[in-house]
């Protein structure tokens, strides 16, 4: 532990052609390719992984292009991006290389060549299905990116294989989503999508933030993932941007914690940066320094493994996944060197099923601050050395914009703690222990050096942050319901959870229908309505849930009485709404939905099309606990 420097991801170079004459677009090709990466310390085996990274006509040697997480996007509010998202999953020879970890052909996934594109019913297996080894299928999202067209959202099954001798078109066969959005996005932004890749656009129109990208294919997004593809996505300027937060004290302008990386920068990087992203992600490897993933589903709970024909639990897959280290950015366990002065970390919880809760009480003197989360600047800014005891929640995907002001911390070495659980989450009223003391209960190192610099940046108390304009009345109220299904031939192995829906008598008595990701789409809003979506937790675990497209308002939540047998929810009696925690405030795209409580939350969409809303525990969100939506009409 603690002998890797952070790596501070450089920003994504653009390509060298620009789009479109006379149009003002930040134009990318951005390909996922194997490498070899160090993640763990030096002298110990490098890893096998993919990584996104920028292909470029101009020279770069000796430069960061590829990595695990990748680079940072860097976008300007109202500017839009687009990307020729590249499937390069192939050897030197051109040949497509298999998936690094085991993918499970049971559940519903994408199941190339053929294009599972119109399945409507789940296989039966009777006899033991092995891994599948063929080419792998990508398509990208862009988390938190709102108002994009669905051509350009990372639809799940807008999957596509790698250009590789011998792999059949079958994924853009006539009716596929990827033919679909092909069209669309030919005939709106004249672009042109071929064998190995789509092209997709963002207007960068939300509210400056911190949001990312991943990979998002139907049933192996936890993998593809795992594997490396995944980055950083900042948003700057705009209504909300930085250069409007005001230092209270003069009313003029803020100084932020900075500078933030730029593109280009030599490897390793300037150690200057007071502002720098952190993705957190918890991994585990095999002793050839191989990323180590279950492939089996004895691994959890040792009930179903092996393959049992016709029963009805998968048989590699497992509900939960949780590492035996931390990676910050792509190494375990580094460390960086800060001065004693405020620096801006913009955090994400990548792990895949692992809820954190950062612990900076190990740093004496420290003071953090909240300023944003995942649709940027919260309302004020939020101490959280005074009211959270210098811990902040962290669910999967969420993102949290903070200063950590080391300027009154004595120079040594301090670790970032971490005391959420090594195992799913049931929320802050429930009991849980902490993650192993001397393993994931440590995320990095901060080396506390005396400041050799004067630190220019506003104290986070002055911060007066841009005004947050509230979304309108909502004209639908729709309840809406996470379920798990448990095994009906081993005890106490879950199947599967799921979303659903709930309909409720004159009584205040819901019942709730679970619906599987091929059932027809259940919640269509009209385009521009704004909705609050109502999540009923009848499970025992918190789910972080993302919803495509929005950005939203946590309205509040409120206890439920769940009959789990019955499939039945209702407020409690007595019970009121609870007011979102300080950090919830503004704009988000994923919630934490406790068990035991419905979560309210209200958005309004705009852009018509066909999206998804999903469970962000990698494992739920690949077997079935993901849902499409639609805006708007139906596809024709
Ligand atoms: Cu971060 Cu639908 O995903
Ligand atoms: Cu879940």
């Amino acid at each position: 532990k603690f002998e890797t420097p952070l790596l501070i991801p450089p920003v994504m170079p653009r390509a060298a052609k620009i789009a479109r004459a006379g149009k003002n677009v930040d134009y990318y090709e951005i390909s996922m390719k194997p490498l070899h990466q160090q993640i763990l310390p030096v002298g110990l085996p490098a890893t096998p992984v993919w990584g996104y990274g920028a292909v470029t006509s101009a020279s770069k040697k000796g430069l960061l292009l590829h990595n695990a997480p990748s680079l940072t996007i860097e976008a300007k509010w109202d500017t839009p991006v687009r990307v020729k998202w590249i499937n390069d999953l192939k050897d030197a020879a051109g040949n497509f290389v298999p998936h690094l970890l085991p993918v499970d052909p049971t559940l519903h996934w994408a199941n190339p060549p053929g294009g599972a594109t119109g399945r409507d019913t789940r296989p039966t297996f009777t006899e033991t299905p092995g891994p599948y080894d063929g080419p792998v299928p990508i398509v990208t999202h862009v988390h938190g990116a709102a108002g994009v067209g669905d051509e350009s959202d990372g639809y799940a099954e807008a999957w596509y294989l790698p250009a590789a001798g011998g792999i059949p078109p079958g994924f853009a066969t006539e009716g596929s989503w990827y033919g679909f959005f092909a069209d669309k996005a030919a005939a709106k932004f004249g672009v042109t999508w071929g064998p190995g890749y789509a092209v997709f656009q963002y207007p960068n129109k939300n509210r400056a933030s911190t949001i990312w990208y991943h990979d998002h294919t139907l049933g192996m997004t936890r993998l593809n993932v795992y594997a490396g593809p995944a980055g950083f996505y900042i948003i700057r300027g705009g209504p909300a941007g930085d250069d409007t937060v005001i230092d209270s004290r003069t009313g003029t302008p803020a100084i932020l914690p900075g500078p933030a990386p730029r593109e280009h920068d030599k490897f390793p990087p300037n150690k200057s940066y007071r502002e720098i992203p952190m993705a957190i992600q918890d991994r585990s490897f095999n002793a050839d320094g191989s990323l180590f993933y279950p492939d089996t589903r004895t691994f959890f709970d040792g009930v179903a493994g092996p393959f049992v024909p016709e029963s009805d639990l998968s048989p590699i897959w497992n509900p939960e996944f949780f590492g035996n280290m931390m990676t910050v950015n792509g190494n375990t366990w580094p460390f960086q060197t800060v001065e004693q002065a405020r620096y801006r970390f913009r955090f994400l919880n990548g792990c895949q099923s692992r809820f954190l809760i950062l612990d900076f009480g190990n740093i004496p003197g420290v003071e953090v601050w909240q300023i944003g989360n995942e649709g940027g600047f919260l309302a004020a800014p939020v101490n959280l050395t005074a009211i959270n005891d210098n811990t902040l929640l962290m669910g999967l995907a969420e993102r949290a914009d903070v200063i950590v002001d080391f300027t009154n911390v004595p120079p040594g070495h301090y670790v970032l703690g971490n005391v959420g659980p090594d195992e799913p989450f049931p929320g802050l009223e429930d009991e849980f222990d902490a993650a192993d003391p001397d393993t994931t209960g440590q995320i990095m190192q901060f080396r506390v050096a005396p400041a050799a610099r004067p630190d220019p940046s506003t104290p986070p108390a002055f911060l007066q942050l841009p005004a947050i304009t509230p979304l309108p009345p909502e004209t639908v109220t729709r309840p809406l319901a996470l379920l798990e299904e448990m095994s009906a031939a081993f005890e106490d192995a879950p199947v599967e959870a799921l979303l659903g829906t709930v309909a409720f008598d004159g009584n205040g008595t819901g019942v709730c229908t679970g619906r599987l990701w091929m059932e027809p789409v259940s919640e269509n809003p009209e385009t521009g309505a704004t909705e609050v979506w109502e999540i009923y937790n009848a499970t025992g675990d918190a789910h972080p849930i993302h919803i495509h497209e929005v950005a939203f308002e946590v309205v509040n939540r409120q206890d439920i009485v769940v009959d789990e047998a019955e499939g039945r929810v209702a407020l409690a009696p007595g019970s009121e709404p609870a007011p979102p925690a300080a950090w919830e405030t503004g704009f988000k795209d994923t919630v934490i939905a406790y068990p035991g409580h419905v979560t309210r939350v209200r958005a309004r969409f705009n852009t018509p099309g066909q999206f998804t809303w999903h469970c962000h525990i990698l494992e739920h969100e690949d077997n079935e606990m993901m849902r499409p939506f639609r805006v708007g009409p139906v596809r024709p």
